[in-house]
């Protein structure tokens, strides 16, 4: 991986602020976009701002080209079986909302999580068990926040109707067995739906390797714009699923009582489209499968390897999550004791232009259940550097010294 070149692809880390580069470890929440990524979507502004598949003209024909060329990229990045099973949204948010408001729940079903289920992840299925009587069960985590495989074996049962558990999580960067839990729910005849919104920036996915039913991912934290996401289905439970959203696109013909449905995708999205957005997505899943999602990862454990390792030198800091780097992905979360970790956020970001994020990361659940107020959290991407954890090092232990 040439970091150098990589890091020329980001126009937001060729800026000084305040005579000093931007130092970006606030990639959980959002990541940068590569001028490939801004160029495509400009492009689409550019030259055919058009409505896709409507027309017979010839932005039409070019928007539509482009529109449907992104869904393949996607489909790719993946690997899915058919672009049929890729539904573009909003975002990881609005793709578990889908699957919750158009599965057939009934009273008694079982909705299993994890325990450390972003909001995301967790209020879909709370509206379901409110509205229709079924049950969610946040399965507990072991002690160093891992997924428990034994007592989901154990939890499973024949009431469990869905599945639903966060893929990579966005506090401890631990990514959970997906394939054994899979295996063992679709025994029970349960489905399994998948939050990817930490997992599909960063490492290779492989839907039907996995073998899930559904996966949401979120296009802004993946190098691509905002405002868009992915929700994958399996198509034969696409097909079977009432529809969410309706109106223009979603149906081939109405009369002011019928409607006749449009197949898959359109049967979900409604409305007219995001095109530049969808394109812009597709740059992205076309960038990082250049790259490769494995070199991505490596150089993220890396990175996360030198910090665990520079943070053992401080007192009073005390890490969530597992203690070993490899098991954590590109996330160091951290508290430090006596220190307000939202003041922290501020002084990096003063004294060095040091983003990272402070808070309970729209975890709240976990964070109230675990009494922790609030965290900080490094969290890297392909294109953050030894050079800049050089950098944190030095200002944290300044400001420590100074809070202490
Ligand atoms: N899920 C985003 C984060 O972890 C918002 O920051």
């Amino acid at each position: 991986m040439n970091l150098e070149k990589i890091r020329q692809d980001f126009p937001a880390l060729n800026q000084m602020i305040n005579g000093k580069p931007p130092i970006y470890f606030d990639n959980s929440c959002m990541t940068l976009k590569p001028i490939q990524v801004i160029d495509a979507m400009n492009e689409y502004y550019m030259k055919y701002p058009a409505c896709h598949g409507r027309s017979t003209h010839k932005f039409a024909k070019s928007v539509t080209e482009k529109f449907e060329e992104a869904r393949r990229k996607m489909r790719a990045f993946i690997n899915a079986d058919s672009e049929k099973e890729v539904l573009w949204t909003r975002n990881t948010t609005e793709g578990l909302n889908l699957i919750a408001r158009t599965l057939d729940f009934k009273e008694g079903d079982t909705i299993i999580t994890t325990d450390i289920e972003h909001n995301s992840n967790l209020l879909p299925w709370q509206w379901v068990a409110k509205n229709y009587g079924a049950k969610h069960i946040p399965l507990e985590s072991n002690e160093d926040v891992t997924f428990n495989l034994e007592r989901f074996q154990e939890t499973m049962n024949k009431s469990v109707k869905l599945v639903s558990v966060v893929h990579t999580s966005n506090v401890t960067g631990v990514t959970i067995p997906l394939k054994e839990i899979t295996k063992i729910a679709h025994e029970f005849g349960a489905l399994v739906a998948v939050d990817a919104a930490q997992s599909a920036p960063h490492i290779p996915l492989d839907v039907k390797k996995l073998d899930v039913d559904f996966l949401a991912l979120s296009v802004h934290k993946m190098a691509g714009p905002t405002g868009m996401g992915v929700l994958y289905g399996k198509q034969h439970i696409l097909e079977e699923m009432p529809q969410f959203l309706v109106g223009g696109e979603t149906v081939l013909d109405s009369t002011y009582e019928t409607k006749e449905i449009a197949q898959l995708p359109d049967k979900f999205e409604a409305g007219l489209q995001n095109y530049s957005g969808a394109i812009g997505a597709g740059a992205a899943a076309e960038y990082l499968k250049k790259i490769g999602l494995d070199n991505i990862h490596n150089h993220e454990l890396g990175l996360n390897g030198y910090l665990t390792k520079k943070m053992e030198e401080f007192e009073g800091v005390n890490l969530l999550g597992p203690k070993d780097a490899e098991k954590r992905g590109g996330i160091y979360t951290f508290v430090v004791e006596g220190v307000d970790s939202h003041e922290l956020g501020m002084l990096l970001d003063e004294a060095a232009n040091i983003m990272m994020r402070s808070g309970a990361h729209c975890v709240h659940s976990w964070f109230n259940k675990h009494n922790i107020p609030a965290s900080i959290r490094a969290s890297f991407y392909l294109y953050n550097t030894k050079e800049e954890i050089d950098v944190f090092i030095e200002k944290f232990r300044q400001i420590l010294d100074f809070a202490r």
